[in-house]
């Protein structure tokens, strides 16, 4: 069914309007917008211009098909609902930009939100083994004498292939959203197709660079805070304390979970190295976060918990995290960058590889990114990154360091 969406011309009937995409392969594209604005005019712009990518996502993302179902059920309008009015009382402002995003791509606003809901409104009827689940990213993470990497392939999807962008934001809260919480932010972060930005990787100009994992957990807390929330208000933390707040979300706590590759840079350029797994509290009001930091060993981090200990899905994402972390281990311990972008090359794998690029597993390594800290740079590659160029080389800004 994949390979024929893929090799024939798709018609697509969505929204009232008819989509005709030709067979897309593998672009070597990305786009990239620079906004500033409030945070709905920042997502209004982001929505305006990738309206078509948007579109056609929503239009082909299978799973949003399985969600709509559940979001007409009654269990599944409550957990929506009730999701819905957390998410307005904790982040007002990151409700405003996702609806920013809808008006600006003329596409329903639940629709959206149901995206970020994600696994939560899933499994909301049905929580099964084995689980499809989304993701399959690999993280590694690196400090040198001079320097330090982070290397990720950003795995999803196979619909997501040439559906993601990058937005490079400067966000000037209104008055409104400022006694609400909001702050200044600037950042860059890929974001898939209609999704916030902060669940794959980027950077803050207060000096954090990140990467995510998907983790899940068998058993989830719908109504509570979704993952993409947390990881879009980790845009806005200023140093490690603060997103190691927002992690916690004390009052509520996460609904599913995430592992988070954070390389932090402070204003005496010392870096440290830091790898947060973050899981739903089944009995308190807040996330269960394990936070490790990394000196003389490299970090790797796949889609399985490492440290805490949680009941995990069974199904494809479990057995490619293992099969991802073998083929990780295999090779010496990395020591500069090229070691960094050979290891995220890997395709040795027969079921499952580091960089997927088979063309009949549902997951895809959609990009791959490495950021490297001594020249300050992000680069995006399509194919393999150790025997491609770069698609993009995007500058890092540490602007708000240098004001502190
Ligand atoms: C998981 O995906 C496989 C391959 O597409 C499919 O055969 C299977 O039915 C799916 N299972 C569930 C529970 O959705
Ligand atoms: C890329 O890395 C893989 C190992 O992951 C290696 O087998 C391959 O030879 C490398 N390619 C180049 C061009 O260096």
């Amino acid at each position: 069914m994949k390979t024929y969406l893929f090799w024939s011309v798709v018609v697509l009937t969505y929204l009232g309007t008819v989509i005709c995409e030709k067979p897309l392969g593998r672009r070597r594209a990305v786009p990239v917008i620079f906004v500033q604005g409030s945070h709905y005019d920042v997502g209004y712009d982001v929505g305006r211009t990738f309206s078509y990518i948007i579109k056609d996502f929503i239009a082909t993302y299978e799973n949003l098909r399985d969600f709509e179902k559940e979001y007409k059920t009654d269990t599944g309008r409550d957990a929506y609902d009730k999701t819905l009015a957390n998410m307005k009382s904790r982040f007002p402002y990151y409700v405003k930009e996702i609806q920013g995003v809808a008006d600006g791509a003329n596409v329903p606003f639940h629709l959206l939100f149901l995206l970020q809901m994600d696994d939560l409104i899933g499994t909301i009827n049905d929580n099964h083994l084995p689980r499809n689940d989304t993701g399959g990213c690999s993280s590694l993470a690196i400090k040198t004498p001079k320097s330090a990497v982070l290397g990720h392939t950003e795995d999803a999807f196979s619909e997501t292939l040439n559906h993601f962008y990058i937005m490079s934001a400067h966000i000037i809260p209104t008055p409104e959203d400022r006694e609400r919480g909001a702050v200044e932010e600037r950042f860059a972060s890929l974001c898939y197709a209609g999704h916030m930005p902060g669940y794959t990787m980027g950077y803050n100009e207060n000096g954090l660079v990140f990467s995510i994992n998907t983790l899940s957990p068998l058993i989830l807390k719908p109504g509570n805070t979704p993952r993409t929330f947390i990881t879009r208000a980790l845009l806005a933390s200023k140093n490690f304390a603060e997103a190691e707040r927002v992690l916690r979300d004390e009052g509520l706590g996460i609904g599913n979970g995430f592992s988070l590759n954070m390389i932090w840079t402070d204003k005496t350029c010392d870096r440290k190295i830091y790898n947060a797994e973050v899981a739903p509290d089944l009995t308190g009001d807040k996330s269960l976060v394990n936070i490790q930091g990394f000196a003389d060993e490299p970090l790797v981090h796949t889609n399985i918990y490492q440290r805490i200990k949680v009941k995990e899905v069974i199904g494809p994402i479990i057995d490619s995290s293992t099969a991802r972390l073998k083929a990780i281990h295999a090779h010496q311990p990395p020591q500069n960058q090229k070691d960094i972008k050979d290891i995220i090359s890997d395709t040795s794998g027969t079921d499952f590889q580091v960089f997927q690029e088979k063309k009949d597993s549902i997951i895809k390594t959609i990009a791959a990114g490495v950021f490297e800290l001594d020249k300050m740079t992000w680069s995006i590659y399509i194919n393999k990154p150790n025997s491609s160029e770069p698609v993009a080389v995007l500058p890092i800004r540490f602007s708000m360091l240098e004001k502190v």
